[in-house]
């Protein structure tokens, strides 16, 4: 049984106040609700303060990127060390807008892959295809090459510490979800290809998110695909009521 896991990526959003406000909120609605791993992913600056304030709760605390390596000269960067040490459980590795905005490529996800599980940290690592690539037909192809490429050298255990999130880039952010189908038939196979890389035991245990324009409206029909194991929820999860409608309804 894989449990499912719904995270809010809050990206460059709130200012401290705002993120407290949330946080309470979301203490106060999905304290005691289990049927969903539920994690936050604040900017940086709050992840310290939102961690205190959901210290004891079933809630937990990710960051949405890091570097490789463990300290020294690398001005503006953080390290898997610093965010074990606030108390992050899980890392966004390999975001499309890190991908199209910050150079992010499979290697580099794959380095910080290999760091984020050495210091105990979960990476939740984001593959998707463009529209342009989908409208050519390469979806697979993009999405495939994504998959090996950031879990290469991984050995089966340590894939099975990692959360897959598929988010077509072209449902980032623009109201335009892939249909259930179309989402279940990518999760489906990379389901397959996992199950090539690391057997059928750990392919099966692995949950893959569905991210792109998640909201209360869409997530029960995504939810009810077999392969579909939770969401990574971006603009929907910077208003409590909605993150708390889209966790609820996450359930299987
Ligand atoms: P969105 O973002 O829900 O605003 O489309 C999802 C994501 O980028 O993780």
């Amino acid at each position: 049984m894989r449990k499912p896991i719904i995270g809010g990526n809050w990206k460059m959003n709130k200012t401290s106040m705002e993120a407290e406000n949330l946080v309470r909120k979301l203490i106060l609605e999905l304290n005691s609700y289990e049927d969903v791993e539920t994690v936050v992913f604040p900017p940086f600056p709050y992840l310290q303060k939102v961690k205190t304030l959901l210290q004891g709760t079933g809630i937990a605390v990710g960051a949405q990127n890091m570097f490789w390596e463990e300290k020294g000269a690398y001005t503006g960067e953080v390290s898997p060390l610093m965010l074990v040490d606030v108390g992050c459980r899980y890392v966004i590795l390999g975001h499309s807008e890190r991908r199209e905005y910050f150079g992010e490529t499979d290697e580099k996800v794959n380095r910080k892959i290999k760091a984020a599980l050495k210091f105990g940290l979960r990476p939740l690592v984001c593959i998707g295809e463009k529209l342009e690539e989908r409208k050519k037909g390469l979806a697979e192809k993009v999405v495939e090459s994504q998959l090996r490429g950031s879990l290469s050298g991984l050995n089966p255990s340590q894939i099975s510490q990692i959360v897959i999130a598929y988010e077509p880039v072209w449902a980032i952010g623009t109201g335009e979800t892939a249909t259930p189908q179309q989402a279940q038939k990518m999760h489906k196979f990379i389901r397959e290809i996992l199950e090539r890389i690391c057997g059928e035991k750990i392919a099966q245990s692995v949950r893959i998110q569905y991210g792109g324009s998640v909201r209360p409206d869409n997530i029960r029909e995504l939810m009810d695909q077999p392969d579909i194991d939770g969401a990574l929820v971006g603009g929907a999860s910077l208003d409590a009521i909605s993150f708390v409608k889209i966790v609820k309804y996450g359930g299987k």
